[in-house]
Parts: C-alpha cells; structure tokens; sequence
C-alpha cells in the first residue's frame, strides 16, 4: 500500500511541486492548508497533473483540535511541514504574528508526531539562517549570523526547537535549508502564485511585465561583478525531489537527524536573472536601478555537496529553465 505523507502547506508553491513529486514516487501526499497565501486552484493542478483526487483539508495547522483528529484518520508514514508565513516585510512590521503563526503550527506538528508515533519529518526551512555570510559558497556549517528579520528568527528557531525535541524523543527529521526557488511545473498547472503583491523577484518582475511597468532592481553598487545582488535560484521540482529524497534517506536511517542545502551551487545576479528571462522567454523587461532593499545581503550561494553525497540528489534544471517554466505557468493563468 502506498505510504500516506501529511504536507502542511501542500497547496503552497513549493508544497504543491512537492505533492507532486510524492505522486511519481508511488506516495500518497495528504494536504493541510489555510489557504492564507494560496489557492484551491493548486490542489486542481496537482489532480490535473496526477490523474486522481488528493486529499485535502482546509484547516491551520495552528489549531490542535482539527489537527488531531487528521491525525486520528490517517496512518502517516512521514510529515513534510512547509505551513509557514514567508514574507520577510510582514514579519519585520508584526513579529508577533511570525513567532505566533511560525512556531505555534510547528509546535502542534512536534506535539501530534509525538502523540501518534509519526516518524520522519521534513521540515522547510531556509538558507536565510546564514545571514550575510563572509565565505560562499556557504556549507552546513557555516556559522549562523543574527536573524535579519523576525521571519528569518523563526526558520533559526524552528531548526533549534526540532533538534531539542529530537533529544527527547527522536523520530527522525531532516532539515531542508532552502537557497532561492523560482520556476513551475512544466505543465503550466501549477506554479507560485501569492496573494497580494509579490515579493520575491520572479513573480514581482512577471507582475511588472503584465502591468506594463518597470522592475526595480534593488542597488547595482554591490560589490558583484555587476553591482547587483547574487542568489542561488534553484527549479522549484528540483527542490520538490530533493524532499521525496530526504524522506528516503529517513526511511533508511530511522530516528536520524541532518541537515541539507538545496541549491545548484552557483550564483546569478539580479541583472543577469533578468538578461536570461528575456533571452529565454523573447519578452524584454523594463527595469530601472533602484535603492538597495533593507535586509538585503550583497551575495549567497550554496555548498550543496551532502545533499548529493548522502541522499543522491543534485540539481537537475538551470535557473534558464526554470524561467521559461515560470514564465509559462503565467501565460496559462490569462
Ligand atoms: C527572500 C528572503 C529569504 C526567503 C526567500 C524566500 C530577504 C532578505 N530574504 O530571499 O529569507 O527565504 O525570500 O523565497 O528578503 N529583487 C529586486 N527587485 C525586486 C525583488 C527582488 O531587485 O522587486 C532582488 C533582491 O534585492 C535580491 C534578489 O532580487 O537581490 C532576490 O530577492 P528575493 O526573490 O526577494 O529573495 P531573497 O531576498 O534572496
């Protein structure tokens, strides 16, 4: 029988790739959101690209009772925890709502994983931790700095409550550090679509593109080749296989705990992000240099070498495809 994996957050965006991606590894995701900054609209797609129903309940996985009785129906033989708020601009404006929503939903997770004897849990956290860091590309071990945000505390937090915890009571976890996802399905079903103003420089520059107006790019006086900042964009179905992976590596290791970078190990610049959308997508994208963001960091990329050597995954798409990829998806919403 197909093994049943809980996915908090599952309707999000890289919940829902993930969901998918359990499908084509014989899983059966079951899916918990609140749909506070996602759509029923991606449980649809994940149905349209698996060919069958999924299961899925619409509740916050900050309330205990609901949860526990999900828990009641199902057998879970692993938890994938992606519900989290993610807005680093929201978190600085009300903290309380981060540490609250962030710890509180993780805190239930620990409890009913506890309670029912789930064990492996996967849980989504980001490369934020790091802060600024002084050497890239950065390894599991680089030292963390100061949260920048208090989004950025919770994930630092999340990470030091689940290993406390696992002292107590060791079920098995591996912690996911996340460097930038970008991209969609290839299908064009699904993708990231937030509500409200995006944040993050894909989905703000495909807005800017629809709107007929500029991107602004954040500073172009870093000091990177080309003045603007660098990230690691990484395909959102390469970081969606990479969990189906950590989930086997649990399954291997029973009550074991690591930790992975998820990144392609290499940086793009913004303005270079921008140069291969246009050459890719044949769109040209107007933008204009703006003053740095606060909070910004002048560059980071990933060491991903564990997650290769102990769980046999490595990135598979470039940051050009997972653009087309993004870009498509868009095409497919008008
Ligand atoms: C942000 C969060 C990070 C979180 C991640 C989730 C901060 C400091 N970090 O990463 O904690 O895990 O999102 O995906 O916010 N840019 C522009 N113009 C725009 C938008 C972005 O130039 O309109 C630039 C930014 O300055 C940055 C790069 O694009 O250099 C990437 O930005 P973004 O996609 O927001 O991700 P991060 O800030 O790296």
């Amino acid at each position: 029988m197909s093994k049943e994996i809980l996915v908090t957050g599952g309707a999000g965006f890289i919940g829902s790739h993930t969901c998918v991606a359990l499908c084509e590894f014989g899983y059966t995701p079951v899916i918990i959101d609140n749909l506070s900054n996602s759509r029923e609209s991606m449980i649809a797609g994940i149905e349209k690209i698996i060919g069958r129903e999924v299961k899925f309940y619409p509740i916050d996985c900050c309330h205990l009772d609901p949860l526990d009785l999900i828990f009641q129906k199902h057998r879970f033989d692993g938890i994938i925890h992606f519900a989290a708020f993610k807005s680093v601009a929201e978190s600085v404006a009300n903290p309380e709502k981060y540490i609250d929503n962030n710890m509180g939903s993780l805190q239930n997770i620990l409890t009913l994983m506890e309670k029912y004897r789930v064990p492996n849990l996967v849980f989504s956290s980001s490369c934020t931790v790091y802060g600024e860091p002084e050497v890239n590309p950065v390894s599991e071990n680089t030292p963390w700095k100061s949260a920048a945000s208090p989004y950025g505390y919770t994930k630092q937090l999340g990470e030091k409550y689940i290993g406390e915890r696992h002292i107590q009571d060791p079920l098995g976890h591996v912690i996911l550090r996340y460097f930038n996802p970008i991209g969609a399905h290839h299908s064009g079903l699904i993708g990231e679509l937030p509500l409200g103003m995006p944040n993050n420089l894909v989905p703000v520059m495909i807005k800017k593109i629809s709107q007929q107006q500029p991107l602004q790019v954040f500073g172009n006086d870093y000091p990177t080749p080309d003045g603007s900042c660098i990230r690691d964009y990484i395909h959102v179905m390469d970081l969606a296989e990479a969990h189906v992976k950590a989930l086997q590596w649990l399954e291997k290791n029973p009550n074991q705990s690591e930790i992975f970078n998820l990144g392609q190990g290499k940086g793009n610049s913004v303005l270079e992000v921008i140069q291969q959308f246009e050459s890719i997508n044949g769109i040209r994208v107007a933008f204009e240099i703006s003053p740095r963001r606060e909070g910004d960091i002048t560059q980071i990329f990933a060491d991903p070498t564990k997650a290769k050597e102990l769980l046999g995954w490595q990135t598979t798409r470039t940051t050009a495809e997972a653009l087309k990829d993004a870009w498509h998806f868009n095409l497919q919403q008008s």
